[in-house]
């Protein structure tokens, strides 16, 4: 059987390409600790099940295509909360910010067309632009300068006739950079300037530890044409099984062509938007407050750790609940094997996330790890403490 030379350009999740392993440690009845996937532990909302129990339709029908009604009134209310107007028009349901993306993609993207992606970035992007045939052009960054992307010095020697897109994620993950409002305009002058689109994907909005009023490109609204919104329920209200995202953008062209593939699709699952609206209009302005602050205490304490680790070099994070880290150690692939097969502390090992799938050239990430502090301050200090453990083990045997 054939298979399409696009699918062979995607690649197998480097999240999870660690699993077999991590099985193999627990049935020799070791506990792994995970610095390694984003999937928090903050409980979910209990109004978005109770929501979902009061719904009493007699049939579970096909949603709208654009989406359940509800939750396109609720998502257009939050914006207005964060004084964001955008109209419902302006919104697409999706299946989480993964099925926006790839809508996008396909809607902007021709065999050959290129995207400027800051890098380090997020695996998944490479799956979702390679799949229409495009490709990432990475928008280099130093680990030393905080894996800062946004200056005209290091964007625009990259755009040419095959340029479309610049997608960044804002907070970001791996990074935890956040742009300045200074950075944002800029994204958007180029973008304006280039006629192209500018992707923005907003998933970690208000995991924001700088202290500035939460933001998004919708704010630059000059940019209109050009400005495109990855958004979802997952990271917001810790709901990354209710599969719930949208496309926001003012392009109207760009929406009437995206509304082809959601037809297509028929709808995204009414319920978890029925959950999703109740999330958005139920939740007091306090609950992002308290999420968040309940993240910076895992950041502190994840810092804290860390800087006992000699040699490890990192900056501290200022959103998303990520960071990369360099670590004294040849090739954290190896370390993350060794980790999970020869390691162990009290019956404990850890598991991070080697950074070499974050970046198009492998090597550029070989001596780097993505740290994801998705659990309580005290488990995060375990983990980092088995993890500074682990090193010292790994580079003893090594001699
Ligand atoms: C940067 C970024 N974008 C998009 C997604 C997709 O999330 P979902 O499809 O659950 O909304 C993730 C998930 O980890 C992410 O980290």
């Amino acid at each position: 059987m054939k298979f399409s030379s696009k699918i062979q350009r995607c690649e197998l999740s480097p999240v999870r390409k660690f699993y077999p392993y991590e099985m193999a440690a627990v049935e020799k009845g070791l506990k792994v600790r995970h610095l390694n996937i984003g999937q928090p532990d903050i409980e979910t909302p209990r109004v978005f099940f109770e929501a979902i129990s009061r719904f009493s339709d007699s049939v579970l029908e096909y949603a709208p295509a654009p989406g359940v009604s509800d939750f396109l009134t609720a998502t257009q209310k939050y914006y207005e909360s964060l004084g964001f107007h955008i109209s419902r028009d302006d919104i697409l349901a999706t299946y989480g910010g993964s099925e926006a993306l790839q809508i996008v993609m396909s809607c902007i993207l021709d065999e050959g067309d290129e995207v400027l992606v800051p890098e380090p970035f997020y695996p998944n992007y490479t799956t979702f632009i390679n799949i229409t045939g495009g490709k990432i052009r990475p928008i280099q960054t130093k680990a030393e300068e905080g894996y800062r992307f946004a200056t005209r010095e290091q964007i625009e020697p990259l755009i040419n006739e095959h340029t479309r897109a610049i997608l960044m994620t804002n907070p970001g993950n791996p990074t935890g950079v956040v742009l300045t409002r200074e950075e944002m305009r800029l994204m958007a002058d180029i973008a304006k300037e280039h006629d192209l689109f500018l992707i923005s994907d907003e998933v970690y909005r208000e995991i924001v530890y700088t202290g500035e009023k939460v933001s998004s490109m919708l704010e630059l609204e000059d940019a209109a044409e050009n400005v495109v919104v990855i958004d979802s329920v997952s990271k917001r209200f810790s709901a990354t099984g209710a599969r719930v995202g949208a496309v926001i953008s003012r392009n109207h062209e760009l929406m009437n062509e995206a509304m082809k593939l959601c037809q297509g699709r028929l709808c995204t699952a009414t319920l978890d938007q029925v959950g999703a609206a109740a999330m958005y209009n139920e939740l007091p302005a306090s609950y992002y407050t308290e999420v968040r602050e309940e993240y910076r205490r895992r950041r502190d304490a994840m810092v804290t750790a860390l800087s006992k680790i000699p040699g490890v070099e990192f900056r501290c994070p200022e959103g998303a609940f990520y960071l990369m880290v360099t670590l004294p150690v040849d090739d954290t692939e190896k370390l993350q094997y060794f980790l999970l097969e020869e390691f162990q502390d009290n019956g404990e090992t850890v598991m991070v996330t080697p950074a070499d799938g974050f970046f198009t050239d492998p090597q550029l990430g070989r001596n780097k790890v993505r740290i994801a502090y998705v659990t309580n301050p005290e488990d995060v200090t375990r983990a980092i403490e088995l993890l500074g453990l682990g090193i010292q083990a790994y580079n003893a045997r090594k001699g």
